[in-house]
């Protein structure tokens, strides 16, 4: 090489010049788009045209399902104070005496044909099942495996009677799970609502055990919530299954069953509750949905909401730039626009 000299005694071997590759050199082939105004604005005016018809149908499949909501929790306990202390813990005595009739009659009138399946859901407000020590307060080894029934390890405060016996299923989840059961009948004929299957399949076949049964459960004195039947399997105890899929947020919906015959139009709905879940502690509410379901699922404005308003936004950007094309055109890749040649004067 030219530059070597005797001095560093450099070989052309040890040379520091990368070898050449397209790579290297940043000559790989890439997508250059030129954002021409036609180009913008046609993107635009397809996300709009694409977006609004699929908002359209979302809103419309969402006001064709049929939803009756019935709010419960303070119509079902007497309120017999005047004073908010004294209604409070009057209310807690209630719920937690074990010997009260905790029935509580409402009727339901129904607004729209309702074909089947309908499904019959329990809303709880203010329930935080995605509190952290809440939501890691489980052993799935132990739900799934007969011959790990003593592994409790993370379940504390629910992880063994005082004893030492271990619980299963262990686990705050488990302990509080919802205990209100729900009766319908129209016309005093009995509405059966079928529970089978109302759990995740995978819940049922892999996370749950098929011969793991509940051992000491709800046996301490503070009761948590719904007891389980010990001599059937975990797994098709399907209201645990759904109760321990905890939900995301404060306020959910979980699926309490199915109604398979059809309901007519302004049919009377008689629910008998048993109003056995303390949400009064917390000012929780608990409400009865009962619901049909179309494409999209339940009752959701949101999703074809956010359709229409991103379609909507499109269009409208589109016509601005139609607009100021049409008022004050330029030509593309004018260099008179280059600051330079702007204002001359400013460059040396
Ligand atoms: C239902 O759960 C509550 C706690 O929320 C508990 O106090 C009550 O004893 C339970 N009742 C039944 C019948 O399991």
């Amino acid at each position: 090489m030219s530059f070597s000299d005797g001095a560093s005694k450099s070989s052309s071997k040890s040379s520091t010049k990368p070898t050449y590759s397209r790579f290297t050199q940043q000559e790989l082939p890439a997508c250059k788009p030129i954002l021409t105004p036609a180009l913008v604005m046609a993107t635009f005016i397809v996300i709009g045209i694409t977006f609004i018809p699929i908002g359209l149908s979302h809103l419309s499949a969402s006001e064709n399902v049929v939803e009756l909501v019935d709010q419960y929790d303070e119509v079902c306990i007497p309120a017999d104070s005047s004073d908010p202390d004294v209604a409070y813990s009057k209310r807690i005595g209630y719920i937690q005496d074990q010997t009260t009739d905790k029935t509580c009659v409402r009727t339901l009138i129904v607004p729209k044909k309702m074909k089947q399946p309908i499904f019959v859901y329990y809303q709880l407000d203010q329930f935080y099942q995605n509190h952290r020590r809440y939501v890691k307060s489980r052993n799935d080894e132990q739900y799934r495996d007969p011959s790990a029934s003593d592994k409790t390890g993370n379940c504390e405060p629910e992880a063994q009677l005082s004893e030492g016996q271990p619980i299963v299923p262990c686990g705050l989840i488990a302990w509080s799970l919802f205990n209100d059961t729900y009766t319908l009948s129209r016309n005093d004929v009995a509405l059966p609502i079928n529970k089978k299957g109302i759990a995740w399949e995978s819940d049922r076949t892999h996370k749950f055990g098929d011969n793991v049964y509940s051992k000491n459960f709800q046996n301490r004195s503070l009761v948590g919530g719904g007891k389980l039947i010990d001599n059937i399997p975990l797994n098709q105890q399907e209201d645990l299954l759904v109760w321990m899929r905890t939900a995301a947020l404060p306020n959910f919906r979980k699926l309490y069953g199915r109604i398979e015959t059809d309901l007519e139009v302004n049919e009377i709905i008689k629910v008998v509750i048993q109003n056995n879940y303390n949400t009064y502690s917390f000012n929780g509410k608990k409400k009865l949905v009962i619901s049909t379901t179309t494409w999209i699922g339940g009752k959701n404005d949101f999703l074809g909401m956010v359709y229409i308003i991103v379609g909507g936004v499109c269009l409208l950007i589109a016509l601005v730039f139609i607009t100021v094309y049409l008022i004050k055109p330029r030509p593309l890749g004018d260099p008179s626009y280059l600051s330079w040649n702007k204002n001359p004067a400013s460059v040396q």
